[in-house]
């Protein structure tokens, strides 16, 4: 059998290795320069004012809505068809995850099915920029009313852009994930980015025990500190974030070129540039595809969940939208090292199913 195709292949070599060696000599393997290195260069990478680098994408969008005091008694609506994590930072604040169904084509949120889902008790919808799409974000702003707080999940979505604006630059506050399968990664970690000085210092408290700079504990907090030898591996991949997006661009194409007469390809609107986190396609014969692809050592996957079908957000009714994307979507092999003849072979074996 030929080579396995993996998923995802982080974009990390000598310079990675040699920043962590430079951290280990230091001495100081968490709580030093590196981090705070790490945060301009993803406030630059964004655009925003802030950038507080945490443990984890889930770690950001929980500390986000703490800081924005999200808690019981509040609504927040979430994509029901998105990782779980963006709808469990919901329920961790103690507030109800409300679902609201997607655009089956896009894997986006629906502008009118968010504003038939506001309630007097709504705080905050999360955005999902899903597979790194961006959200139709004026359409978005008017589905809701003024007050409510716009929290964008862009977890997948570092270097994408919505009309020109980095996403992660369009909510009150952005969430980053540096999970292996995006952009640019740290192994784990994630990161909040934000123009409001007051909102970014209660995160940055929230992340450290809740520990005010001045030595005060106003309320407990967690350990979602992200170390410097892993703010040591993001630097130098921020620093080439254009020429890993070019990459990505590349790939995508190759794909595209091949498969846009044969399946559902992803693409970001007009005037949006996408993220590409993933490269999801949709088709009818998902499953037969997804086995022929694995039996051939092509490591594909599904695109993500359907919240509705997982025990802490059943019963919220039936999301049509989101049960089509989770029985057709197909994430393909991708990443910035993905060569054309393997998606040459990728594609020839799921043409079989499309
Ligand atoms: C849309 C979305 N939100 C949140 C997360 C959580 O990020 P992490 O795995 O860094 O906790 C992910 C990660 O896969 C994601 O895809």
């Amino acid at each position: 059998m030929s080579e396995p195709i993996r998923l995802a292949r982080p974009d990390v070599g000598d310079r990675e290795l040699a920043a962590v060696a430079e951290v280990v000599a230091s001495g100081q393997l968490t709580m030093g320069p590196k981090v705070a290195e790490f945060e301009e260069a993803i406030a630059r990478a964004v655009g925003t004012a802030h950038a507080a680098a945490v443990s984890s994408g889930t770690a950001a969008l929980h500390l986000a809505l703490l800081a924005l005091e999200v808690g019981p008694g509040d609504e927040v609506i979430v994509p029901a068809y998105t990782f779980p994590a963006t709808a469990n930072a919901v329920a961790l604040c103690g507030a109800r995850a409300v679902l609201v169904d997607v655009d089956p084509d896009t894997f986006l949120l629906e502008p009118g099915a968010v504003a038939a889902a506001v309630t007097p008790r709504t705080r905050a919808v999360v955005a999902v920029h899903l597979f790194g799409r961006p959200v139709g974000w004026e359409a978005l702003q008017t589905a809701v009313p003024q007050d409510v707080l716009l929290v964008e999940d862009a977890a997948g979505a570092l270097g994408a852009r919505y009309r020109g604006t980095p996403c992660g630059a369009l909510g009150v506050a952005g969430c980053l994930s540096f999970h292996p399968r995006k952009i640019v990664t740290t192994g784990e970690g994630g990161a909040v980015t934000t123009d409001e000085a007051a909102l970014d210092a209660a995160v940055r408290r929230l992340r450290h025990h809740g520990w005010e700079t001045l030595g005060d504990m106003p309320s407990p907090g967690f350990n979602y500190r992200i170390p410097d030898l892993l703010c040591a591996i993001g630097i130098p991949q921020l620093e080439r974030l254009e020429e890993l997006l070019r990459a990505r661009e590349r790939v995508a194409a190759w794909y595209t070129e091949r498969l846009e007469d044969r399946v559902l390809t992803p693409r970001a609107d007009e005037g949006d540039r996408h993220g590409w986190q993933a490269y999801v396609v949709q088709l009818e014969r998902r499953d037969e595809a997804l086995e022929a692809l694995r039996a051939a050592g092509i490591e594909a996957q599904i695109g993500t969940w359907a919240l509705h079908r997982l025990a802490p957000y059943r019963e919220q009714g039936s999301f049509p939208g989101a049960d089509r994307a989770f029985a057709r979507a197909l994430a393909l092999p991708f990443a910035t090292t993905t060569t054309e003849a393997e998606v040459e072979r990728i594609v020839s074996v799921l043409a079989r199913y499309a």
